[in-house]
């Protein structure tokens, strides 16, 4: 099954106001042509999300935020909501990236809860699963993956999962210049696909982008995006500049 082919970049806490719209006007202007059906999604620090999606709008380009509460409203200082989410213009949002997992605690309940949340305010997730590198090197990689997703998808219906796309970002790949071998990748895909045709029918799961996320950058994304079950990238470091996130766009 032909599936859609995602290439998304997390500025994460990167980037002043002028930068970022410097950054997203670049991507911008080079994305009218040449990209096929590909699909590219910036996800923007939260004070600049607005903006960067004003900017984009009307282009191939869509915007998402880097995370969100899973309440409506009340008295969360510091944090951003759903409604608030939509409010500046934003289609997608990120749930359980590694660093709000491991540097800020989150746990697979709250990131349900974010999935759930994204629904109620039609916010499309992307949800982020990866492993530690001692999880992999206990042999536990798979497991880890099923107990993410599973968690991750509770309560979720095969009709909403049909909106959703899966980051497959292995921690120890994150920022550190490790990339999985595109072998490597693609297993762990294979397995998340798996994971989610047990949980759902198989259609769904073929259906399914499934992105790769861990220091992705132009000399190895033509070795991951050729494998069958890798959809696309969500691009750290590298999606921080115009020309290097074009040339992983662009890949061939
Ligand atoms: P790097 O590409 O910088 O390794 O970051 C990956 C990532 O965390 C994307 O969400």
């Amino acid at each position: 099954m032909a599936r859609r082919e995602i290439f998304a970049g997390n500025w994460k806490m990167y980037k002043t106001h002028q930068e970022a719209l410097d950054l997203a006007q670049g991507i911008r202007a080079w994305t009218t042509t040449g990209i096929g059906n590909r699909e590219v999604i910036i996800f923007p620090p939260a004070p600049y999300a607005k903006a960067v999606a004003e900017l984009c709008r009307g282009s191939r380009i869509d915007v998402g935020m880097q995370n969100m509460h899973f309440e409506q409203e009340g008295a969360f200082t510091g944090e951003v909501s759903p409604p608030m989410v939509r409010d500046c213009g934003c289609r997608y949002v990120l749930i359980g990236h590694s660093e709000r997992r491991h540097v800020f605690g989150e746990t697979d309940d709250d990131v349900n809860k974010k999935v759930i949340a994204a629904f109620k305010s039609d916010i499309e997730p992307v949800v982020c699963v990866g492993e530690l590198l001692e999880e992999r090197e206990k042999g536990l990689t798979n497991e880890v993956l099923r107990r993410q997703v599973e968690k991750a998808f509770t309560g979720i219906g095969a009709g909403r999962m049909k909106k959703v796309i899966i980051a497959y970002e292995p921690v120890w790949a994150i920022g550190t210049g490790k990339v999985a071998t595109p072998e490597t990748a693609e297993e762990a895909h294979g397995y998340i696909r798996k994971v989610v045709k047990n949980l759902y029918a198989a259609d769904t799961a073929d259906s399914l982008p499934i992105l790769y996320g861990g220091s992705v950058k132009p000399d190895n994304i033509a070795g991951l995006f050729c494998m069958a079950n890798i959809d696309g990238v969500l691009v750290g470091g590298a999606s921080l500049k115009v020309d290097s996130f074009l040339e992983i766009i662009r890949v061939k």
